[in-house]
């Protein structure tokens, strides 16, 4: 970290003659994501605005912890940040190269090259470009942190933390990457389940994604998903797994339903958080392998399979109010109420998203296909 400090101030001492990438890169990477509320005091306690898009174009809006726990995760990753300057720095022989690895790295972000070739988001090569995590740590940081935080509120509502009590938990993020997934699991321990002791890893396949992983105060071990046995890779039985923004592009296939299904049988839920409105087919793979799949959005407008659970042989709560969400309306759900209005449908509530949970076979809604409007917004 000293290290990491030193090459800080060294980048800010050469501001004077910097080209515009480099300025970039040095000025403050959270500067206007979170915006405070104006005086007079607001009337909704949610009045802090933050953005999770790189264009600052959709607003989101968080009470008073939600925005210190944004502005706790700005500081976390803000050193994986210049963790990462560091190593570009240091990979690079001037400051032209410097520039063109923050670049492409930021080229490689915004035009996701390998979306229509290969059908993922970014390459195994695209994610060790060292410019590409940075853009990754930069942007993603405050959506994966919110929809997990999200997520993790409503699965307490559904009874999914009942008995976890004290000692040490070990959860691990299947594909987890930089692993900002597992700080909001962090943070929303240490607020509700204080005298827990966590041990958080980072599986996945990219090696290099270990220093943003261990920057954040995370363990990282590199792992392939199709191979399975995550107490192995982990050095001991998990309790929880996350699967963020992995399961329908690598996670669904027999090969990995089937040990998922066999491990589920010691871990006690995975939560599984996508951009996909619609995973008929994976919730299929899971639930004929004997494990039961919790939505946890509503579903009274359609399908919604952005937020889940899997487990095995765990009574969850039915659906139940949830008390006030610090992120509302995460993941964005406007749009169906927009549609519902737009069909002179069911009238869906407006905002906040929901607690508690439906069992998918308890889906009263048929068979309406086809991805949300928010779909494509990342
Ligand atoms: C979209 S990123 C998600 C990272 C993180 N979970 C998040 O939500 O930000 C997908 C991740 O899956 C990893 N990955 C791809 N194939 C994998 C495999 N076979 N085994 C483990 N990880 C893999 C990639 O390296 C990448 O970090």
């Amino acid at each position: 970290m000293h290290l990491v400090v030193t090459f800080h101030r060294l980048a800010l001492s050469r501001a004077p003659n910097m080209s515009t990438t480099a300025r970039a890169a040095s000025s403050d990477v959270f500067e206007g994501v979170l915006v405070p509320p104006r005086a007079p005091a607001p009337a909704s306690p949610h009045a802090h605005k933050y953005y999770q898009d790189r264009n600052r174009k959709w607003p989101f809006h968080t009470n008073d912890a939600g925005a210190r726990l944004l502005g706790a995760l700005f500081d976390a990753a803000r050193e994986v940040i210049a963790v990462l300057d560091a190593h570009i720095a240091a990979r690079a022989v001037d400051e032209g190269e410097r520039e063109s690895i923050l670049r492409e790295g930021a080229d490689i972000y915004a035009k996701k090259p390998s979306i229509r070739e290969r059908d993922v988001t970014w390459s195994q090569a695209e994610y060790r470009h060292l410019g590409l995590q940075r853009e990754y740590c930069r942007f993603k940081s405050v959506q994966r942190f919110t929809e997990t935080w999200a997520c993790l509120e409503r699965a307490m509502t559904a009874g999914v933390f009942e008995g976890v009590g004290g000692g040490t938990r070990r959860v691990a993020s299947l594909g987890g990457g930089p692993g900002f997934e597992l700080i909001a699991v962090r943070e929303f321990f240490a607020m509700h389940f204080p005298d827990v002791t966590l041990d958080l890893i980072s599986l996945d396949l990219e090696e290099s994604w270990r220093g943003a992983a261990e920057g954040l105060g995370l363990r990282f071990a590199q792992w392939d998903l199709r191979s399975g046995r995550v107490a192995e890779a982990c050095g001991g039985e998990v309790d929880f797994a996350v699967a963020s923004y992995v399961f329908k592009m690598y996670m669904c296939e027999d090969v990995v339903a089937d040990w998922l299904a066999e491990e589920l049988k010691t871990i006690n839920s995975v939560l599984v958080i996508n951009r996909d409105e619609y995973l008929k087919q994976g919730c299929a793979m899971m639930e004929s392998r004997g494990v039961d799949v919790l939505k946890l959005l509503k579903q009274d407008v359609g399908h919604d399979d952005r937020q889940l659970v899997f487990s095995r042989d765990r009574g969850f709560k039915p659906w139940s109010n949830a008390s006030s969400m610090t992120f509302p309306n995460v993941p964005y759900e406007e749009h169906k109420k927009k549609s519902v209005d737009r069909d002179g449908g069911h009238g869906g509530s407006r905002g906040g998203g929901g607690g508690g949970g439906w069992r998918s076979n308890n889906n009263r809604w048929g068979d309406r296909s086809g991805r949300g409007s928010s779909g494509n917004r990342w």
